[in-house]
């Protein structure tokens, strides 16, 4: 949620500078963090989902396809979402018993001089968990994504798809279906991928969980493809691929000539000439592509485009209504907390440590009955006062935030997760020395003495904190 007011910013400036006709699209995996959603944090799940969709109704997307993770609470919850979205959800696969589409598979965008289809494919992660489902199911893009192609070049000029398919995936639908000019991936990784051209497909996608914004600005000529990407860096590797077989003649040619020198061995003479053959052929890659290069430089009639992504850094302004909108979603996952936690402390939930399912976490005080030094060391760290840095912020009601922010609590649907007893309310001893009431009981039980870094990183994460450095942080713990 954090970004959205940074990225609606951030659109009305760019869309500020730029005359030509535009889209707005996102290739999808907005909504959920991954693709389950446990019940116990599904209401505040769904609450940030619908603020998300709301904030892209302002922000004005036309077009976003679904992706798995927009499914998490299933394709009845996204269809619902669907008629509150002022956009179209996207996916030409997810459909039913008689294949059609359950949501809308394609978009035709008449804009002055082109005719742009948008298409939708959702990525096969969905297709397990619709198994067994008789009311839809994810069909393969294999199936459904070519004859669909094949209708819509016939209708547009510039075909697009937003895939959630996997990388390798996408390269496979570019070889296959040259008529879509671009797939937008929605699986983003951890950096921006400027377009890389499969024959005569572009495959882009920006970083994960919108870190960026991604703006590609085309000049599509009537020619119908794209220049060449510059072929300097192909064409060095291939030279250096002929420099070394050269190399390798050279050596065998030392002692004077190897057809001669080699006639008794006849391995030796074979693995010669099959030298000089592959020499032929190599010479000949290098000489096509010095070709290629030559006239993709005269060649001024092909189409261009320019990426550009711009990080949504805390240092951007916020556009206000956004803004607004998102502190209206966080007083809302708030107040659904705050319902849930009052319910739970009458309905008696066990605690960690409490008997059911005990996990035997203490709370800092009973440690610092033995480790006096250590404990107010530890007080005086920002750890201490976890818990309090989100009440601070209105939040300590929301599930996500206090899984990182608490101790006993791994994943925040956890059912005490509301009801935490006071001394677990910030990232305690036992957050970084695991349950420790077998210790605490009889100190003869072992403490993992130093912790390792995958324990720092489970709330340290790039996302969260990306200057950690596991060495140096570890002296400031207490
Ligand atoms: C009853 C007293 C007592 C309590 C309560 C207690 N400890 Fe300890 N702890 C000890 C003693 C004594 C040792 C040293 C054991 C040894 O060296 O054999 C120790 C050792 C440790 C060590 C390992 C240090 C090392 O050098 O190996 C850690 C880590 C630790 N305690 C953490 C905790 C935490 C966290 C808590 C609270 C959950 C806690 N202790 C509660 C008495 C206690
Ligand atoms: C349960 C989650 C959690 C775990 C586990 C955790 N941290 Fe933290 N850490 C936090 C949170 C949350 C803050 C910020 C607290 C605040 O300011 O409200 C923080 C802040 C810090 C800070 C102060 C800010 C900074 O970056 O200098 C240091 C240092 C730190 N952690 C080191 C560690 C180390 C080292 C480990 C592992 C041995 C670790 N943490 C494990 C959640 C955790
Ligand atoms: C994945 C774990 C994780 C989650 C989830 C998480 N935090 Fe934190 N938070 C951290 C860590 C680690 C730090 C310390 C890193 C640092 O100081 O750079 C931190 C620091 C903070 C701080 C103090 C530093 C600052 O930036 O002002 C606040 C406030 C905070 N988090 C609020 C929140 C809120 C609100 C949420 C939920 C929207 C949240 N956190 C969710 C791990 C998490
Ligand atoms: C953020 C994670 C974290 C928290 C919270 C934390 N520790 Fe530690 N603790 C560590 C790490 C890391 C080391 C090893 C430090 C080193 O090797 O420099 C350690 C070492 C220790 C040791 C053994 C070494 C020593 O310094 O004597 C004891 C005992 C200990 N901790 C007790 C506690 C107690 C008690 C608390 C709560 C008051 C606590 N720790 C809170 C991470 C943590």
């Amino acid at each position: 949620l954090g970004g959205l007011s940074k990225k609606a910013y951030e659109l009305q400036e760019l869309r500020g500078t730029i005359a030509e006709p535009q889209l707005t699209l996102d290739a999808g995996g907005l909504l959920f963090d991954g693709p389950e959603i446990a019940a116990g944090n599904a209401e505040q799940k769904k609450i940030t989902a619908e603020g998300i969709v709301a904030a892209y109704n302002l922000m004005g997307y036309e077009a976003v396809g679904v992706a798995p993770n927009d499914l998490a609470a299933g394709p009845d919850y996204l269809l619902d979402l669907q008629k509150k979205s002022r956009f179209h959800w996207l996916s030409a696969n997810i459909v039913d018993a008689d294949d059609t589409p359950l949501f809308t598979p394609y978009l035709i965008f008449k804009l002055p001089g082109t005719t742009c289809a948008v298409i939708g494919i959702t990525g096969n992660e969905m297709a397990e968990k619709l198994e067994g489902n008789s009311e839809f199911k994810l069909a393969s893009w294999q199936r459904m994504l070519p004859p669909l192609v094949a209708t819509l070049s016939k209708r547009s000029d510039f075909i697009i798809l937003l895939s959630s398919l996997g990388s390798q995936e996408n390269i496979k639908v570019a070889e296959g279906m040259p008529a879509i000019r671009l797939i937008v991936e929605a699986n983003g990784g951890p950096g921006n991928k400027p377009p890389a051209q499969v024959n005569q497909t572009l495959i882009t996608n920006t970083f994960r969980q919108g870190k960026f914004l991604g703006a590609l600005k085309i000049d599509w000529q009537p020619t119908g493809r794209w220049r060449m990407q510059d072929l300097g860096p192909m064409l060095q590797d291939e030279r250096a691929a002929l420099d070394r077989i050269d190399w390798q003649i050279r050596r065998m040619k030392a002692g004077g000539d190897a057809e001669k020198r080699f006639r008794d061995e006849p391995k030796m003479l074979a693995a010669y000439r099959r030298l000089q053959e592959e020499r032929t052929k190599q010479q000949q890659k290098v000489s096509a592509l010095e070709q290629q290069q030559l006239a993709e430089k005269e060649n001024k009639s092909a189409s261009t485009f320019k990426a550009s992504f711009y990080p949504m850094e805390k240092s951007l302004p916020d556009q206000p209504e956004i803004l607004a909108l998102v502190a209206g979603i966080k007083d809302k996952i708030a107040a659904a907390g705050k319902s849930k936690a009052a319910a739970k402390a009458t309905d008696g939930v066990a605690l960690p440590g409490g008997d059911p399912g005990d996990k035997g976490y203490v709370g800092w005080q009973r440690c610092a009955g033995c480790h006096a030094a250590i404990t107010e060391a530890w007080r005086k760290t920002r750890h201490a006062g976890a818990y309090d840095s989100l009440a601070d912020k209105g939040q300590q009601f929301d599930q996500h935030c206090l899984a990182c922010h608490v101790t006993g609590v791994i994943r925040g649907d956890e059912p005490y997760i509301l009801t935490l007893p006071e001394d677990l309310m910030q990232v305690g001893c036992e957050a970084c020395h695991g349950p420790g009431r077998a210790h605490a009981e009889n100190s003869a039980t072992p403490m993992p003495q130093r912790p390792e870094q995958a324990v720092c990183s489970r709330c340290h994460t790039a996302e969260q904190d990306d200057n950690f450095v596991y060495q140096a942080k570890i002296k400031l713990v207490h």
